[in-house]
């Protein structure tokens, strides 16, 4: 098969690594792409968001599935146009990834399919959560627990344009749980934990992602197969009898609250960081599940290796205010002889250098036979990597870490 994937990030560059480890791969293409990309495959210049420039690559390259990164142009509807165009896709419709790109449609669903999630509130009183409706790169969220933190907000999410959402603050362990769907059912993949605030504590605001780990203690099969009978699989009923089946993979945001799974939120594809902890740990052959969601009629189970993964996520100086770009990077050859995965999230090359380009930079991840290993060769490999103003939490995959040695 030859396969396009689209997006330029650190979750695309996992994608095209796995999806090339597949027999059935002929050929990996990406657009845009990014220059870790472009070490395994082939990148051309087309942006994310060029539906009618998409197409006409695909039909160039003879492109026989297509699979979308972000989200921005799978709500914008690309799968829409790909799809009338006769090119199979593994990513949702438009009207099916309403379900990221409106937090009210989200919690319509869910009341419709009777899934357990936060109370959405009348009256915007502290402890509470804000919520812009619209997508806003995961920047559009207020957590609330005093006045003036509501008052800053409101502020905020006002400023973000649109509807505004209030609900209740719901207190727990959060988890990324994703399943590859084909519009009625879904396969699970393995649990993983993402690090959202930008500094060590899970202090300071809200990011696209720090870092992660997987596998997430006390979620075994058992337990995740559970979650996907009482979330992903009654939310995929309920959007089919509406009309748009979700096919593509389907993202629940989790709230393990004490009185039960909550879900906090529902994204229409990979999450960055946790793709990166997560495929490195997978069995099995991506492509082909992929390829049959796609076709809708989901094949095979996707096994999972007893490993642990972690992610830890390389940030500009000034992130998450803003990026950064042309500052060299250094050290990757050697961050990588030690066994860990370097993944390009935010670089360009100018002449023979590497360079940043971007907000979050790279993505390193490591492995080892527990999360206390894997951190181990995660962090390490970090220390050899170099640029001006580089950022990263130190406390990424910790507390599971103490709590395997505890246990
Ligand atoms: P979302 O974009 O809806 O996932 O929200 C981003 C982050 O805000 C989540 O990962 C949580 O850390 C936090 N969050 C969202 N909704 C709630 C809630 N109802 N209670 C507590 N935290 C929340
Ligand atoms: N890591 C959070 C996200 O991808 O939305």
């Amino acid at each position: 098969m030859k396969v396009l994937v689209v997006g330029s990030g650190g979750r695309e560059h996992a994608l095209v690594w796995k999806l090339a480890q597949s027999p059935r791969l002929d050929a990996i293409h990406a657009a845009p792409g990014n220059p870790g990309i472009a070490r395994i495959g082939e990148c051309h210049p087309v942006r994310a968001e060029d539906g009618e420039g998409l197409l006409v690559l695909c039909r160039e390259l003879d492109i026989d599935l297509v699979v979308v990164g972000p989200e921005a142009p799978l709500v914008a509807g690309l799968t829409d146009v790909l799809r009338f165009a006769g090119v199979a896709v593994f990513g949702p419709t438009a009207e099916a990834a309403r379900i990221e790109g409106s937090k009210s449609f989200a919690k319509d669903v869910l009341d419709a399919a009777g899934v357990p999630t936060a109370s959405r509130l009348a009256v915007a009183r502290p402890p509470c959560v804000v919520k812009a409706d619209g997508l806003a790169a995961g920047k559009g969220v207020f957590v609330c627990r005093t006045q003036q933190e509501l008052d800053e907000g409101l502020r905020a999410a006002a400023a973000l344009g649109g509807e505004l959402l209030i609900e209740e603050l719901l207190e727990g362990e959060e988890v990324s749980l994703f399943a590859v769907a084909d519009g009625h059912d879904a396969v699970a993949l393995a649990p993983a934990q993402d690090f959202k605030r930008i500094r060590e504590g899970d202090e300071g605001p809200n990011t696209g992602g720090m870092g992660s780990y997987s596998p997430v203690p006390g979620l075994g099969e058992p337990e995740v197969e559970e979650l996907i009978d009482t979330v992903h699989r009654p939310v995929l009923a309920e959007l089919a009898r509406r009309g748009a089946p979700f096919s593509g993979l389907l993202y629940a945001g989790l709230m393990l609250a004490e009185d039960g799974p909550r879900v906090l939120e529902f994204n229409c594809r990979f999450g960055d960081p946790e793709t990166q902890s997560i495929l490195p740990r997978l069995e099995g052959d991506l492509l082909a599940s992929l390829a049959s969601a796609a076709a809708g009629r989901l094949d095979g189970e996707l096994g999972v290796s007893d490993a642990a993964a972690v992610t830890v996520v390389l940030a500009s100086g000034d992130y998450p205010e803003r990026g950064d770009s042309g500052t060299p990077i250094e050290g990757i050859e050697d961050a990588e002889s030690g066994g860990a995965l370097v993944f390009h999230a935010g670089t360009a090359r100018h002449g023979g250098q590497l360079v940043t380009n971007g907000g979050r930079i790279l993505d390193v991840t490591g492995l080892g036979d527990d999360v206390a290993a894997a951190r181990t060769q995660a962090y390490d490999a970090v220390s050899r990597i170099s640029f001006a103003g580089m950022r990263f939490r130190r406390d990424i995959g910790l507390a599971a870490a103490e709590d395997h040695v505890r246990s």
